[in-house]
């Protein structure tokens, strides 16, 4: 089993990652000083592939358990939802020592980690993710939240779990496309943090693509130590973190023009890349044979690069100044200088962009 510390002084913890190895969780809950009664929170799709070996490993530990489930989709993170888990939470008498397992994609962790940050002031939470998008990046970094009808992601809390624990082997059954999201997020660590791993993403294509287990374990653990590394910098994103956006200024903008229904975030974000890319290009902080590198891996693993012709530039660009990355009509780029190495650039003009958008692919 591999482990990585993310190191945040009294809110330190562990991500685990192994095969086979979600019947091992109700032994590791015992370490922690936790009150007898748990409650995993899941959706009926993952909690009927994973929900028995999950349930069955923390009553054998001997802890009472209860299972609260939400219908499965990103349109049911809201605070609606979340009043339903607490609902359930005071029903069950949950206490302020009791903790939730969240057991399934970044939807799951984030709406369960906002419940555990504010149930009776905050309880533990432990991210058991199942989503390749949520063991390399949304079950690391306490970042929760749930969505407002005007925004994603508008309400939240940072609440770090106590534990991740990440079984590679429940990426068996994840769908295809679902797969290709999560490595759109992995390219990115290559891209801002580690010329290495991009290496690997561009000469392990198949292996990764087949699940070999090493290869993809490398990829996860790797992507771990680079967001535990840059989250113990940087928990609340005040600086360093805010690398972490590559590629999701324009992602961003791209999912919530077409209504978060035509791509998968992974998607939006495999195009921001690309076009933040270009744009760094054209302000002559990258050269172009490194921004073709980016084009070729994100092409090479059938995500989309380019942005869709029908998308209505004057639309993305209203998007980005509203986003909450926006401050003070400023907007922030992460731009990489080369594969491997980024900076945080602010004050790219509006026409900059339009022009990018509206330029020919190359
Ligand atoms: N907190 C953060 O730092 C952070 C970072 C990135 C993304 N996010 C959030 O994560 C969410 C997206 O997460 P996601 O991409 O994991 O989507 P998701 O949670 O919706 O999961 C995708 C689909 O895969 C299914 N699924 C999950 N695991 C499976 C498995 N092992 N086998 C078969 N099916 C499985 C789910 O039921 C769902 O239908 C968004 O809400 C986004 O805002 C949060």
């Amino acid at each position: 089993m591999e482990k990585i510390r993310v190191d945040l002084a009294e809110r330190s913890y562990n991500i685990s990652i192994g095969n086979n190895i979600l019947e091992g969780i109700g032994e590791k809950l015992k370490l922690f000083d936790l009150s007898p009664r748990i409650a995993i929170v899941s959706n009926p799709t993952v909690f009927s592939l994973y929900g028995d070996r999950v349930s069955n490993s923390v009553k054998k530990a001997g802890f009472e358990l209860s299972t609260i489930t939400i219908p499965d989709g990103e349109e049911y993170k809201d605070l609606l939802w979340v009043q339903h888990i607490y609902d359930e939470l005071l029903r069950i008498k949950l206490d302020r020592s009791s903790a939730l397992i969240a057991l399934g994609g970044g939807v799951i962790g984030d709406i369960t980690g906002f419940a555990a940050s504010t149930y009776m002031r905050g309880i533990s939470y432990i991210q058991v993710p199942t989503t390749l998008l949520a063991q390399v990046d949304s079950s690391v970094g306490g970042k929760t939240g749930v969505n407002h009808k005007l925004g994603k992601n508008m309400i939240g809390t940072f609440w770090q779990p106590r534990l991740v624990w990440i079984d590679v082997e429940t990426l068996k059954t994840l769908p295809k496309r679902e797969l290709l999201a999560g490595i759109a997020e992995v390219i990115k660590y290559g891209v801002i943090y580690d010329g290495e791993l991009f290496d690997f993403l561009e000469v392990n294509k198949d292996k990764i693509l087949n699940l070999d287990s090493r290869a993809i374990t490398y990829i996860i653990k790797r992507s771990c130590e680079i967001k535990a590394d840059v989250v113990s910098k940087d928990e609340r994103e005040s600086g360093l973190r805010a690398i972490l956006n590559y590629g999701h200024t324009i992602g961003h903008a791209i999912e919530t023009v077409s209504g978060y229904k035509r791509f998968l975030h992974g998607e939006a974000v495999a195009i921001g890349m690309f076009l933040e890319a270009r744009l760094s290009q054209m302000l002559g902080l990258i050269d172009k044979d490194q921004v073709s590198r980016i084009k070729a891996v994100i092409d090479s693993y059938g995500l989309p690069s380019e942005m869709p012709a029908d998308m209505d530039v004057q639309s993305i660009l209203l998007s980005m100044r509203l986003d909450k990355k926006t401050v003070a009509g400023e907007m922030k780029f992460i731009f990489p200088e080369k594969i491997g190495q980024v900076r945080i650039h602010k004050g790219v003009t509006e026409n900059t962009i339009r022009d990018l958008l509206q330029s020919k692919p190359i």
